[in-house]
């Protein structure tokens, strides 16, 4: 089983956007089974609002066929470094937050998921830009590349 944890600073956008796009691609694939995925926040604001996804992230996971259930925000725990395979990041600053929670990234597990692409970067927050769509297709090409790097690796 490859665990899997997406974050980002809020988890009401991107990280469970990716949650659901990742959980849709392994189960077109058949390989469902393979894997637990699950997605959480640097913050904790909107856990302590009991926020879940954002309309306008439910909204274009709708628009693309992407199913999705109910996904409540909780900020990222220590334990989670030990319970994940993998620790996937939107963009630099959650890696710094991740690691302020974590402590050190000894296993080499935390990336930034549009780092296993040839063209690595950051994935722009929705929350500010308000251009879902962006986040839509930088999400589907991170965690493309990201099943070719651990088929790859096995
Ligand atoms: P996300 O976007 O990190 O992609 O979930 C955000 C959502 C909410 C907030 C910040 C970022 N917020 O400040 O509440």
């Amino acid at each position: 089983m490859i665990k899997v944890l997406f974050v980002c600073l809020g988890n009401i956008c991107r990280s469970p956007m990716a949650e659901f796009i990742f959980k849709d691609m392994v189960n077109k694939k058949g390989i469902a089974d393979e894997f637990y995925i699950d997605s959480a926040a640097t913050s904790n604001y909107n856990e302590l609002d009991g926020a879940g996804i954002y309309a306008d992230a439910k909204k274009m996971l709708k628009q693309m066929n992407i199913p999705f259930t109910e996904h409540k925000s909780r900020q990222i725990r220590k334990k989670d470094y030990d319970k994940f395979d993998y620790i996937l990041a939107m963009e630099d600053k959650n890696i710094s937050n991740i690691l302020k929670i974590v402590g050190t990234d000894s296993q080499n597990k935390i990336h930034r998921l549009l780092d296993f692409t040839q063209n690595p970067r950051n994935i722009s927050d929705p929350w500010y830009t308000g251009d879902f769509v962006t986040t839509y297709y930088d999400i589907v090409y991170g965690c493309e590349e990201f099943l070719n790097h651990i088929y790859k690796e096995q």
